[in-house]
């Protein structure tokens, strides 16, 4: 099969497009015919050989699959030809793939591979964080950091579709706009030096109540300022490039409490949550209360520029790999 593999821990440019061996699903597996893999951060953090968990290389990066099954075990529930969508470890950018059946879900009629492929990383790491870590509440104050990228816009929607009122924080103009397209009420820029008070000015008296945060470094401070009494900082990645350090004399008066969420461990630990998720996720998707904004599509052979539009800042939304585009299926067959 065709597939995108990692020979050596390093950016996107070491990433070679060639043949390689079709995976072989063990007895709980799927085996998925790939047309849809959208890029993540976690790719670079991946190929770099600074994830949580480093596969032996070489190995195809690539964290969903949607496309068709291929085979699946008696008693999964899945036929061949069913449409689907998978979390998997890595092994996306590729023409096949294999998904533990539990993590592999049947996408529903009108739910294209794209949007099948957007919704899967992004919104169901931010829905787990905002549901069950940061419990966010109708009517809470949620302040979204990264507000335009990947899981940024996913909890800009995400917020509004659970009652929240959204403040949204990103770097340009056109990144704001985007963010308040998606349903910001409030749209601010970290480039402003007074940042922190334009967040606390619209947050009204109690502050924020919950912060949702894949960027970290320098937006990490000020942004744990603007939390009120029995505030949440989810923390979700640090995009920035530094983890922060938590300094627990501003969590104690207040009653902040400072979470971290990870849909890897997420599969460990409660996996039923991921089935309930995607459930309520295409439920979202099909009343139109949430719309991944997929703002590039490339084929397979262009997955390394997809995945320097991340690392360069450039991403707005969701970048998606059309993984069978000009071999087997035709162009926007997605
Ligand atoms: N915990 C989980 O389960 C989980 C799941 C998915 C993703 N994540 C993590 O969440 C983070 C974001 O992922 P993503 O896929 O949403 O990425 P993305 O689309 O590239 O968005 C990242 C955002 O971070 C901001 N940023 C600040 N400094 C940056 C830098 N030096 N390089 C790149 N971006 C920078 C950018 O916003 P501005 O330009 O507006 O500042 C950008 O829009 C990553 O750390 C990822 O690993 C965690």
């Amino acid at each position: 099969m065709r597939a995108i593999v990692c020979g050596t821990w390093g950016g996107p440019e070491q990433l070679t497009l060639t043949e390689f061996p079709e995976p072989v699903p063990k007895s709980d597996e799927v085996k998925i015919d790939v047309h849809a893999c959208s890029v993540n951060f976690a790719d670079l953090l991946m190929i770099g050989g600074t994830y949580q968990t480093r596969p032996a290389l070489p190995f195809v990066p690539g964290l969903e699959a949607a496309g068709t099954i291929a085979s699946a075990p008696e008693g999964s529930g899945f036929q061949p030809g069913d449409r689907v969508v998978a979390i998997l470890w890595h092994g996306g950018y590729a023409e096949q793939a294999v998904a533990s059946a539990r993590e592999t879900f049947l996408l529903p009629a009108g739910v294209s591979f794209d949007v099948g492929a957007a919704l899967t990383s992004a919104y169901v790491s931010t829905a787990l964080a905002l549901t069950r870590v940061a419990h966010l509440k109708p009517s809470e104050v949620l302040l979204v950091l990264g507000a335009s990228g990947g899981v940024g816009l996913a909890a800009v929607q995400l917020g509004k579709a659970l009652g929240a009122t959204v403040i949204a924080v990103a770097s340009t103009p056109d990144k704001l706009a985007v963010a308040r397209a998606a349903g910001a009420d409030h749209v601010i820029s970290h480039a402003d030096a007074n940042w922190k008070e334009q967040v606390l000015a619209v947050a009204g008296s109690s502050g924020v109540s919950v912060c949702f945060d894949p960027v970290g470094g320098p937006l990490f401070d000020p942004a744990l300022s603007t939390l009120g009494w029995g505030g949440r900082y989810v923390l979700v990645g640090f995009a920035a490039g530094q983890a922060p350090n938590i300094p627990a004399h501003r969590l104690l008066v207040k009653h902040r409490a400072v979470l971290g969420s990870s849909l890897r461990y997420f599969r460990y630990h409660d996996p039923a949550a991921l089935r309930e998720t995607m459930d309520q996720l295409f439920s979202w998707y099909a009343q139109g209360r949430i719309t991944p904004r997929i703002t590039l599509r490339l084929p397979l052979d262009q997955t390394a520029d997809g995945l320097r539009t991340l690392a360069e800042r450039r991403a707005i939304g969701k970048v998606v790999i059309h993984v069978r585009e000009g071999r087997d299926a035709p162009p926007g067959v997605t």
